[in-house]
């Protein structure tokens, strides 16, 4: 029996302008995860995934093809193109998921599902991939869910480490100068990215040299929040989320409880919030001083959060390679 997991991830800065070819910065949420386990099966009995969070059980039928539908997507599809990618036949394995990141929360749980079953199905048939060559499988799982990714939750999940990222040139090596909290908190509503991702592209045909405009602002914030945690300054971070949620507002892709619990967060004394991911629904992040991450908590639960996680962004132990890929 082998056993792989995935974490989950916060955007910091830039979601949606990222895939407009903007900067933005992302770091893994190491509190929730996505597990598989592959075990052997009887000969010829071929490859199940079983999903005991939601009891169901799907199985691999053929190496292409199947229902376009969420749960073929983020079951099947992500073994289809490891196999392909192997070149191997559908083995006889018994494989098993559970995860502990929301659905639809703007948290990578599609991303994060995937990176764990191809992690076991590699272990299980004795082919380790590097997380180079796992990084694009998982980017095309992630074209299936959204159309269009930018492709940072897949790197960002798969390499478990905070990313500077810009599209279409893989993660981008950058100092963290000193670790800094954040408290994720959850509204209890979905997000779900193809819708978000979808409206701001009809915002753009709509209004394209406005919405442009949005999308380089939001750049020079990813990019000025980098040098700031190059820097070790955390206090002037706060106001760039804050403005940074603005631009997302006015994207269309925020909603009164991301409002309220963001401004629930600065009342309580964060030095800045915002949402963090597709938006609508899903998560969002404050930053704090740690003698401030309680009575925040605390101040977001009052305000209608479900759950609220601390979760600290600190330098990986291990160098990000420098090669491109995606
Ligand atoms: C979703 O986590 C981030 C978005 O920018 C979409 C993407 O980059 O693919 C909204």
């Amino acid at each position: 029996m082998v056993r792989a997991d995935a974490p989950g991830k916060i955007i910091l800065f830039g979601e949606h302008a990222v895939v407009y070819g903007q900067p933005a910065i992302a770091a893994p949420l190491h509190a929730v995860r996505a597990t598989a386990v592959a075990e052997p099966a009887l000969p010829v009995s071929g490859l199940t995934v079983h999903a005991p969070d939601i009891d169901r059980t799907l199985r691999l039928e053929a190496l292409d093809g199947g229902p376009d539908e969420p749960l073929h997507n983020a079951l099947v599809f992500p073994i289809q193109v490891a196999l392909r990618y192997l070149g191997l036949p559908i083995p006889d394995l018994r494989m098993t998921v559970r995860s502990t990141i929301p659905i639809a929360s703007g948290l990578g749980s599609g991303a994060a599902l995937a990176t764990a079953l191809v992690r076991a199905l590699c272990a299980a048939l004795g082919h380790s991939l590097t997380n180079d060559e796992l990084n694009p499988l998982i980017f095309r799982v992630e074209q299936r869910h959204h159309g269009t990714p930018s492709g940072i939750d897949n790197t960002v999940i798969v390499y478990e480490q905070p990313v500077y990222f810009v599209s279409g040139t893989g993660p981008q090596p950058f100092t963290i100068a000193r670790p800094f909290t954040l408290l994720v908190a959850d509204t209890g509503h979905g997000s779900f990215t193809h819708e978000t991702v979808g409206d701001v592209r009809r915002l753009h045909e709509a209004a394209p040299a406005q919405v442009a405009a949005i999308f380089a602002e939001i750049g020079g914030i990813a990019r000025q929040a980098r040098a700031l945690i190059e820097a070790g300054e955390f206090t002037p971070l706060g106001p760039l989320m804050d403005s940074n949620h603005d631009l997302l507002r006015q994207l269309t892709v925020s909603s009164d409880t991301l409002d309220r619990l963001c401004a629930a967060a600065r009342a309580a004394g964060a030095w800045g919030a915002k949402l963090s991911g597709g938006g609508r629904g899903g998560n969002i992040i404050a930053l704090v001083d740690d003698e401030r991450a309680g009575p925040v908590a605390e101040a977001l639960r009052a305000a209608g959060a479900v759950n609220v996680i601390q979760t600290v962004v600190r330098a990986p132990e291990q160098a990000l390679p420098c090669s491109p890929s995606r």
